[in-house]
């Protein structure tokens, strides 16, 4: 199911923002015209990966240091760990995500 997250302009690019989406915490990233979500609870104990520093496609959690690719949720370090990503899609100036 797609659900609103409001207009494109509210997200702050080279970021993420942290939603909450049908009782998911969810973490959105822009880079330029591209958004890309992911589950927005660090697999490690729980951190914030919204606010966690974005760098060419890869996000470090704020608390450890856990580092997970924004596209596949993958965590880079170890295959076995990867968040649940969302698809994104930006239609008449609102950014959608689907759960
Ligand atoms: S909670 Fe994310 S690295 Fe520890």
């Amino acid at each position: 199911m797609w659900h609103s997250l409001g207009p494109v302009d509210s997200f702050p690019n080279n970021e993420g923002r942290e939603c909450t989406v049908a009782d998911r915490i969810v973490a959105v990233f822009r880079q330029e015209n591209e958004f890309r979500a992911i589950d927005g609870i660090c697999a490690h104990a729980g951190g914030p990966l919204a606010k966690g520093t974005l760098q060419g496609g890869i996000v470090t959690c704020p608390w450890h240091g856990w580092q997970y690719d924004i596209t596949t949720g993958q965590h880079c370090l170890t295959p076995q760990i990867c968040q649940q990503s969302f698809p994104c899609k930006v239609e008449d100036d609102q950014l959608w995500v689907e759960l």
